[in-house]
């Protein structure tokens, strides 16, 4: 195997936040503060944070100029128009909906159209999705081809919905479903792309059954990137041009601006349906705000209308992509089981196999995020047992998700080739001493999304 070799930079860098890593003991105690849950750990006392790519973008220098020249008025305001343009540009629907974030708009979306009983399909519901489903009563359903599951399925487009599946599902039960959904990347399935053939060929088993179709757009740009490079025909097209022919086969789409919008707080609905958007704005203005900002300040309007202008750059998202195909590499040449193929915006390590000394009940992700943050201060974040399983209020009895996995996820523009060299020796020095990882327990957990504020403790 060749040396992997991090992607340079096609940026310099002109601001930049000293971060610290505390000391062995410190690290400790503040695991114990926090229950052991990552999420508890104050910020700054992490080294390397690779929690979440959400939010956490560093902004480029026209962003922040956009953040002087933001218009605070309540109503009319010029960046909401700037932001509009921007979204319909790259979206192509006719009305544009800001929200504070990206489930924001999903629970506005799932208000008007999920009723108690229904289901939403989706390749995989990303967590908030599914919690958004759920407390409107409604059954979120994964139709996601069968290959996503298995991680050592090197395919290109590992996102795909299986359209037999979904064309089945909607024959025997088409009543009860308000609208179909698709995650592009598919986040809670390795960061993986959708090809565009799939997602015309799910738009066209929507329009037969006359189901909404919506993408949960969080990742289009990395998508799109993917459709570059993957799927024949697309290799001299450009990114822009990519993502509008992904979305003209859809009614509309969430969209996160913490992710592809490149800032630190932001989302929107974009749907071509005045009469549903009517009946959104009115949802809207209960709890996010009047319809020209929906909970965000003039400033984060001009934030996301630039970066959306920025995302769909070539030079960026092959830095971008390469990042975690860098990091991935390392990991794989420290005999690091990870998911295949290396995603969008994560490396996502298969902790169940890392750690087959720990049994699923006792969460071996879980163990590794652990792990990691006591090692070497950096901040990772479990997707498996504590995350998507449930515990049956009855018997107590533990289901668990198919996959077990820490992911690595990588901020955008924000950590160096070094960076994440760094990190991949952790957890190289980390596989070396696997047998001394121990599981863990919990000691209490919320009714919905868990892995937020649950508390554990370590098994001896
Ligand atoms: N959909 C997907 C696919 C996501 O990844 C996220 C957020 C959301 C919706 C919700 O957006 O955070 O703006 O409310 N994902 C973050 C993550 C939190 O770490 O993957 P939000």
């Amino acid at each position: 195997m060749t040396q992997p070799r991090p992607p340079v930079e096609p940026f310099r860098i002109k601001v930049v936040e000293a971060v610290h890593l505390p000391k062995r003991g410190e690290r400790e105690r503040l695991l114990r503060a926090a229950g052991y849950n990552v999420f508890g750990l104050p910020a700054e006392k992490i080294f390397v944070d690779l929690l979440t790519d959400s939010g956490t973008s560093a902004m480029s220098d026209r962003q922040w100029a956009g953040i002087m020249v933001g218009d605070e008025s309540y109503a009319g305001a010029r960046s909401f128009y700037r932001f509009e343009m921007a979204v319909r540009g790259v979206f192509g629907f006719a009305h544009v909906i800001p929200t504070h974030q990206g489930r924001a708009a999903e629970r506005i979306l799932f208000e008007a159209l999920v009723r108690k009983g229904d289901s939403v399909l989706n390749n995989i519901h990303f967590d908030t999705t599914q919690a958004n489903v759920e407390v409107r009563g409604g059954r979120p359903v994964n139709l996601v081809r069968e290959e996503a599951y298995d991680p050592d399925a090197d395919l290109p487009f590992k996102g795909d919905m299986d359209t037999d599946k979904l064309d089945a599902y909607l024959g025997r039960r088409r009543a009860r479903v308000p609208l179909v959904m698709m995650t592009v990347t598919n986040n809670s399935g390795g960061g993986q792309p959708v090809s565009m053939a799939n997602i015309k060929a799910v738009s066209a088993v929507c329009r037969r059954h006359r189901v909404p179709f919506f993408f949960d757009a969080c990742r289009f740009a990395e998508n799109a990137y993917f459709i570059k490079r993957r799927e024949k025909g697309y290799g001299s097209w450009a990114l822009h041009d990519i993502a509008r022919k992904m979305f003209s086969y859809a009614d509309g789409a969430t969209m996160s601006g913490k992710k592809d919008a490149l800032a630190n707080i932001g989302g929107f609905i974009a749907l071509d349906d005045d009469a549903l958007a009517a009946r959104l704005k009115n949802l809207l203005i209960v709890s996010e705000g009047f319809p020209t900002y929906g909970g965000l300040t003039g400033r984060d309007l001009e934030a996301i209308a630039q970066g959306l202008e920025e995302v769909l750059d070539d030079r960026y998202l092959e830095h971008r992509t390469g990042q975690i195909a860098y990091l991935g590499g390392l990991l794989e040449q420290a005999g690091i089981p990870v998911f295949k193929p290396i995603g969008g915006h994560a490396v996502y390590i298969l902790a169940d196999k890392l750690l087959p000394h720990i049994p699923r009940g006792h969460f071996p992700a879980w163990a590794l995020t652990v792990a990691l943050y006591r090692q070497a201060g950096v901040r990772a974040v479990e997707i498996g047992g504590v995350m998507f399983g449930k515990k049956n209020p009855r018997t107590g009895r533990e289901t668990f998700p198919r996959l077990e996995m820490v992911r690595l996820a990588v901020p955008r523009r924000v950590y160096t080739g070094a960076h994440l060299q760094y990190v991949a020796d952790a957890l190289a020095a980390i596989a070396r001493k696997r047998d001394k990882i121990r599981g863990f327990r919990i000691v209490e957990e919320p009714p919905f999304l868990r892995h937020f504020t649950a508390r554990l403790e370590e098994i001896r």
